[in-house]
């Protein structure tokens, strides 16, 4: 059912400084950091020959990531994203095995303006997963 890797989000602490990392030290490509108020972070884009980075700020006062950075002083893997040919198909399947769909279960327009969802991470070896549609 999954298919590609979309990206990989790290939640970071320091924007600028886990960019010039990756620009510098990594010698990756990066974005402009763009605010995406609605999902209450900013995000760099790394982009890699094969896939993303996104590097993740909490932007706002109840980012789900200001929360993730307080357990996590030094920041850390966020979520992984796959990419699902149709979302609704997809979310119906897992429904169906007992995994739990955060928020409404409804996908709602991620980062990519592609309808996303997201699945508890105790669900799925302790990892938070993002399905995107492709
Ligand atoms: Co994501």
């Amino acid at each position: 059912m999954i298919g590609r890797l979309n990206h990989v989000a790290i939640a970071v602490k320091d924007l600028a400084a886990a960019t010039a990392l990756y620009r510098d030290t990594l010698g990756a490509k990066v974005s402009q950091p763009l605010p995406q108020p609605e999902h209450g972070v900013t995000v760099v884009f790394v982009e890699l020959p094969n896939t993303k980075v996104e590097l993740l700020e909490p932007l706002g006062a109840d980012s789900p990531v200001g929360k993730f950075i307080e357990r996590n002083p030094d920041g850390g893997i966020h979520h992984i994203c796959y990419e699902v040919d149709d979302i609704i198909a997809a979310r119906d399947r897992l429904k169906e095995t007992g995994a739990r769909v955060l928020g409404n279960g409804e996908p709602r327009i991620g980062a990519h303006g592609k309808p996303v969802i997201f699945l508890h991470p105790k669900d799925f070896t302790g990892t938070l997963v993002e399905l995107e549609q492709a």
